[in-house]
């Protein structure tokens, strides 16, 4: 098969396209799938760049959602049938033509929904959902302040939110991207440029909960613009890994900081991927169904253009998701 592949670590430079050893047939509780797209995340480029290696057992190609048709089945897999279109959470390996991922990581597509937009869902859905619904218990009346609310991450939250019947409130860096989150629902849209969003978010009591991408940068802003019992999920460092906490802010609002990885998550258990895949097909797949909640895709890139499709998603200048077409190439 062919596959996204990294000559060395560095820049977009040294991203390839070319064939690797075929995979073995799924083993038991496994599906292959045939890849038609792979959803490109920030995940990826710090693996590119040698910062983020796969965790022990995942493929070494980068790549950690995909959509495609179901080629074979394993031992014991009931759920999927070659022929089925799903869409698929990985621990790595997706920027290729075939992936092999236990079946309870795999989720049907819709009818009616394209099946390459289905591979701007897997890592989105399942990180806001374990995030807000399951750690947070986000339920209707609440505020949830979303930062970044134009990326794939953001825009997938404010959906899910406000059909919770929650209010958002959002912050980024441009209008054209508060735009794009006050169509998809957002009701409240602050340029971190020019605005103060603890300052904003205080006038409307506070926020229930705060989605944040930017870990150290926002800790003790975030915390004070938590209303009382309000729950910070920090999900993201893109503003550094160590901040200051001033404990009194917190104790006095009687605050929580949660903070958690999807990747390095169990395949199965407590707390596994495989927990989050059921609650989603569960819960927000009907919602998914209906196309109450949309992917939301920016671009589609042919995988032998990786490196643009890379760049493209570090440029920020995308709102929701960028993906890499397999089948395409
Ligand atoms: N923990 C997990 O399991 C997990 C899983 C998936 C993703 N993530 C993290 O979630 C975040 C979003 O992921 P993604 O794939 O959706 O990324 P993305 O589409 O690349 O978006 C990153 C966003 O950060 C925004 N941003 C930059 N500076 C900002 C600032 N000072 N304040 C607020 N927003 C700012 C950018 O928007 P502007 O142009 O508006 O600045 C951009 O939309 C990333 O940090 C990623 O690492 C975590």
């Amino acid at each position: 098969m062919y596959a996204v592949t990294l000559d060395g670590f560095g820049g977009p430079e040294v991203i390839r396209w070319e064939q690797v050893p075929d995979l073995p047939p799924p083993g038991p509780g496994e599906v292959s799938i045939d890849v038609v797209a792979a959803g490109v995340n920030r995940a990826d480029l710090l693996q590119r760049q040698g910062f983020y290696p796969p965790p022990p057992g995942a493929s070494d190609i980068m790549g950690l959602e995909v959509s495609g048709v179901v080629a074979e089945t394993g031992e014991g897999v009931h759920d999927f049938r070659p022929g089925d279109r799903v869409c698929a959470l990985l621990s790595g390996g997706g920027y290729a033509q075939r992936v092999v991922v236990a079946a309870t990581q795999v989720l049907p597509v819709p009818e009616g929904l394209d099946l390459a937009a289905a591979a701007a869902l897997p890592e989105v859905a399942a990180t806001v959902w374990s995030n807000l619904v399951m750690r947070a218990g986000l339920h209707a009346g609440q505020l949830l302040l979303v930062h970044g609310g134009g990326s794939g991450i953001g825009t997938h939250a404010i959906q899910v939110a406000t059909n919770r019947g929650a209010r958002v409130a959002v912050t980024a860096g441009s209008q054209y991207k508060l735009d794009r989150c006050l169509e998809l629902g957002a009701s409240v849209g602050i340029n971190y440029r020019e605005q103060d969003f603890v300052e904003i978010v205080g006038e409307l009591g506070g926020a229930d909960i705060i989605l944040d991408n930017m870990g150290a940068a926002y800790l003790g802003r975030n915390v004070r613009a938590l209303a009382d019992d309000g729950q910070l999920c920090i999900i993201g460092m893109q503003g550094g890994v160590k901040g200051e906490l001033v404990l009194p802010e917190l104790l006095g609002k009687r605050g929580t900081i949660h903070a958690t990885n999807l990747r390095k998550r169990p395949a199965t258990g407590r707390s596994s991927k495989a927990e989050i895949i059921a609650e989603l097909r569960r819960d927000l797949w009907p919602l998914i169904a209906e196309g109450l909640v949309a992917p939301v895709v920016h671009a589609e890139v042919p995988a032998t253009d990786a490196a643009q499709a890379q760049q493209l998603l570090d440029s920020a200048d995308t709102v929701g998701k960028v993906l890499l077409r397999i089948d395409t190439v």
